[in-house]
């Protein structure tokens, strides 16, 4: 049973500046939503019931917009906006199943991690970088489905010459969907690269990663690295990767959020025509 997801939103997003300034960078909007609110979402449609966020200083609009904004419901009531106000109203959890937690320092994704081992109480949890956005099937929903238990993450070729931007997998028995996962680097020299097979933002981890987190272990760029305590735990419990069938788009760079816009926008019906039109007599 997988009950709990943890969303790593204490980055700076130096990427993003100036816009990322005073806003987090999760709160940037792909078409209207912010990209923190599809990875919460994905989480949702699998049944998750605890929503773990760590979180860093200048993220309190985070924690706003998960929450009721009382003026802004009072007014869309009293405009008989009902649309508008069922969709501010469905974002709000249930009291008590949403929990932030502070990274006090920059130390990497596995110490992000770490701080949230007291919240993830001894279970398994789900983890979702919100950067990565994914278009189409929700990759958190093919990885439970096929989730044998162990760790787990979501995985895609990648560029030969990008594996020094991945987690980058040893694969062992591969059947085209679900493959073992014999090792596991974190960002390797293409040259030193096992495989093209990359760790897309979707984990599922048994609690035995964080013993091993504990160990506060640094790694690739003298950060606490979750792709090495996840390699660590090779052997002790199951490990797999799967193949997502979404597209995967890297919004942490601008490129990609770029993309993710456009492809988002091609997906919505009230917007795929106008916006296919301009497109096309774009030079
Ligand atoms: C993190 C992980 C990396 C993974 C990537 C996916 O890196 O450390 O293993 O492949 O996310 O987006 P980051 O992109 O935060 O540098």
């Amino acid at each position: 049973m997988l009950r709990k997801a943890i969303f790593p939103v204490g980055g700076l997003g130096t990427r993003f500046l100036p816009a990322t300034k005073a806003l987090p960078k999760e709160m940037l909007p792909v078409v209207d939503k912010p990209l923190i609110q599809y990875a919460v979402e994905e989480a949702a449609a699998v049944g998750i019931e605890e929503f773990i966020f760590v979180t860093g200083r200048n993220k309190t609009a985070i924690e706003d917009h998960f929450d009721h904004s009382t003026e802004l419901e009072s007014v869309l009531q009293a405009k008989g906006k009902m649309e508008a106000l069922d969709l501010v109203r469905a974002m709000v959890k249930n009291p008590g199943a949403v929990s932030y937690v502070r990274q006090q320092a920059a130390a990497g994704l596995g110490h992000a991690v770490w701080c949230a081992r007291k919240l993830a109480g001894g279970e398994p949890v789900a983890i979702l970088l919100a950067d990565d956005l994914i278009l189409g099937q929700p990759a958190l929903a093919e990885m439970v489905a096929h989730w044998p238990g162990g760790n787990m993450v979501a995985v895609m070729e990648v560029e030969a010459e990008a594996t020094g931007s991945y987690g980058i997998v040893t694969p062992g028995e591969d059947d085209g969907k679900l493959v073992e996962v014999k090792g596991l680097v974190e960002k390797p020299d293409p040259k030193q690269a096992p495989s093209r097979l990359g760790v897309v933002g979707r984990y599922i981890i048994e609690p035995g990663v964080f013993d091993q987190l504990d160990k506060q272990e640094t790694g690739a760029g003298g950060e606490i690295q979750l792709t090495d305590a996840l390699a660590t735990r090779i052997g002790a419990a199951p490990f797999h990767g799967l193949r997502f069938s979404g597209e995967r788009f890297d919004c942490g760079s601008k490129l990609g959020f770029l993309k993710a816009n456009i492809a988002f926008g091609l997906a919505r019906a009230d917007l795929a025509e106008p916006l296919r039109d301009w497109l096309t007599q774009l030079r």
